[in-house]
């Protein structure tokens, strides 16, 4: 079921060259949609689950978590940081997820748009909230060239991503997308590490698993201590 993936196919054989006035566009101008009702209220629940568990405990975003296979092994694999597990659908967050054993008490789940979700974590840095981690696992690549401002790296809210610190890590079998991705991080004077990435059969997510099955290149991107 798992080994049939094909790798991404796109027009584009190179990072797109639209990508530094994008950047030039989002870091000029800050980004003003105004925020949902329903992504406030996921903000507030996972606020409160962090707090129950300890507000001072250094937090990991697993953004879109799919299924949450991350999420728990994140937590697991930092038994003192509290991960949020974030993703849109409520169908992949309600997978079971027996199978990964006991699922530890240092993670909560969230149903709520990143887009809005990222935007609420800054607006509280006021309160002392920052990321010790962000996770991207094989975000969507939106392979076509029009729908590069759909890709992390180019869509208006990477300024705002950008003002949460931390270590960011993001694996992706597109490696344009890892090299879009580390140029948006040089653009903003970071000092990003692309490397391929073998996960020697020790998976972190479904879609590692599937695309590394198949016989898949893998890549990361790596940048610590985002200013
Ligand atoms: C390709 S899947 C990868 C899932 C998981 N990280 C994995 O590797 O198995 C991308 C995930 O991002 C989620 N996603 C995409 N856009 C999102 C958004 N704006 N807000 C929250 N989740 C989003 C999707 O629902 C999907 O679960």
């Amino acid at each position: 079921m798992f080994a049939n993936s094909r790798p991404v196919t796109s027009r584009q054989d190179a990072p797109h060259p639209d990508l530094q006035a994008v950047l030039a566009r989002h870091f000029a101008h800050p980004f003003q949609k105004p925020v949902s009702a329903y992504n406030h209220d996921a903000f507030a629940h996972a606020m409160r689950a962090w707090q129950a568990w300890n507000a001072h405990a250094p937090l990991i975003l697993d953004a879109g978590c799919g299924v949450g296979w991350s999420t728990v092994r994140l937590a697991r694999a930092h038994p003192d940081c509290f991960v949020m597990g974030v993703d849109q659908s409520a169908h992949r967050l309600a997978r079971d997820k027996s199978e990964l054993g006991t699922v530890p008490d240092n993670l909560v789940f969230i149903r709520a748009n990143l887009v809005d979700f990222w935007r609420l974590l800054a607006d509280a840095k006021h309160t002392g909230v920052t990321l010790f981690r962000h996770y991207w696992l094989y975000p969507n690549p939106w392979p076509k060239p029009a729908h590069l401002l759909r890709r992390w790296h180019a869509h208006p809210v990477f300024p705002t991503i950008l003002q949460l610190g931390g270590e960011l890590e993001c694996r992706s079998n597109w490696k344009i997308y890892v090299d879009e991705l580390a140029d948006a991080l040089r653009y903003a004077g970071e000092h990003p590490d692309v490397l391929p990435y073998d996960p020697k059969g020790e998976y972190l997510t479904p879609f590692e698993r599937k695309y590394s099955e198949s016989g898949q290149n893998l890549w990361v991107v790596r940048c610590s201590g985002i200013r």
